[in-house]
């Protein structure tokens, strides 16, 4: 039987850290979590507060008497706080700069101190506006200007990464890098802009579901579940340190489809109400118009997020690094995870 270990996960009370924290202490680890509940909510882990192997301390990682402290406890830790969302980062980029960099630098410089292992999160943003598909670790990276603040989250995960490969490379820190793809399921919210929260909320109350631009722009969306078992993979495993990696589902699907999906699951036909058309020129742009019975209006990029915003039109990961290293594919289909969200949802 496997020794149990001793993690710590920063932003253990956010979306994917709480269901990090649920997993490792079902399969008998011990998980201290340290979050300053800035995007996490304590009703995340309230479940786990009575567990005998969970730990919460609320403080930020920028406290390095507390994070000191804390990584002389554990073996591994898993690199999850950070300013997250495009609506945050266009808001708060000094926040989202000092957030990330500085963030990582002390959770790294702790991790060296006790000799911990450092998983730390990245993000396929920092394959920027890259046009070569699907995206692979070692493919060059093209961001949009600085004057931009949308790209300051993406430079500021480089720069996390970069940091990390450098204290792997000078100090011999274990290190991993894992780049995460759209992760999807329970607990994530839709106020910093994730994209399926908001859609769930607008069909399940039967508001019109909001598209940004046409809607043509696609992604992959990963179930959170599925992202635990690839980052627990890597924690486990001994050969992958040194090393980046993509998680992420490769089955793309437009947004308008998305949002036709998740219409339909929280829709079944008895709730069906009348559509909105999309405006006359978007309208004419759309390979298939929306049929009558959803109610999805369009709304420009400018509109949600400013003068000037930059998205990418496509963002499909390559896996085959990390199937290889650990074996790891994804197993749960979009249409369950979205069944699962429509049926379990609750405001936020
Ligand atoms: N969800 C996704 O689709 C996605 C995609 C790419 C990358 N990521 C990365 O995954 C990680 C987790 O994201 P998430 O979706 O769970 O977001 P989240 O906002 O739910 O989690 C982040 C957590 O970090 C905490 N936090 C922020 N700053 C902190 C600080 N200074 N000290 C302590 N805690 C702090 C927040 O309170 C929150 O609980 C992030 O690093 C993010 O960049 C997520």
């Amino acid at each position: 039987m496997k020794q149990p270990t001793r993690y710590l996960i920063t932003g253990g009370a956010g979306f994917i850290g709480s269901h990090l924290a649920e997993a490792l202490l079902e399969q008998g680890d011990d998980v201290t979590v340290i979050d300053d509940l800035s995007t996490g909510r304590m009703e995340n882990i309230q479940h786990l507060l009575d567990h005998p192997n969970f730990h919460f301390v609320r403080a930020s990682i920028t406290d390095s008497a507390v994070l000191d402290r804390l990584a002389s406890q554990v073996k591994t830790i898993v690199h999850l706080a950070a300013a997250v969302g495009v609506k945050l980062v266009v808001e708060h980029p000094v926040y989202t700069i000092e957030t990330n960099v500085m963030g990582t630098e002390a959770v790294l410089k702790a991790g060296l101190r006790y000799n911990c292992k450092v998983l730390v999160a990245s993000t396929s943003e920092v394959y920027g506006k890259g046009s070569k598909i699907p995206f692979s670790e070692e493919d060059d990276t093209l961001l949009g200007a600085t004057s931009k603040s949308r790209w300051s989250y993406a430079a500021s995960k480089m720069v996390d990464e970069f940091l990390s490969l450098a204290y792997q490379r000078e100090h011999g820190l274990q290190v991993v890098v894992f780049r995460l793809f759209n992760t999807v399921g329970p607990r994530q919210r839709g106020r910093y802009g994730m994209v399926i929260p908001n859609f769930v909320r607008q069909a399940v109350q039967g508001d019109p579901i909001t598209v940004y631009d046409d809607g043509l722009q696609s992604r992959c969306f990963c179930d959170v579940q599925d992202v635990i078992r690839a980052i627990i993979g890597l924690a486990e495993n001994q050969d992958v340190t040194g090393q980046v990696f993509n998680i992420g589902s490769t089955t793309e699907i437009t947004i308008l489809d998305l949002a036709r999906k998740v219409w339909h699951a929280a829709n079944p036909p008895s709730r069906i109400l009348d559509k909105e058309k999309p405006s006359k020129a978007l309208a004419t742009a759309l390979p298939q118009p929306a049929t009558e019975i959803e109610r999805i209006i369009f709304v420009p990029y400018d509109q949600a997020y400013g003068e000037g915003f930059e998205d990418m039109r496509r963002r499909v990961p390559d896996i085959s690094k990390i199937k290889q290293a650990i074996g790891w594919e994804p197993q749960i289909s979009l249409d369950e995870t979205l069944q699962h969200l429509v049926q379990s949802y609750r405001p936020e």
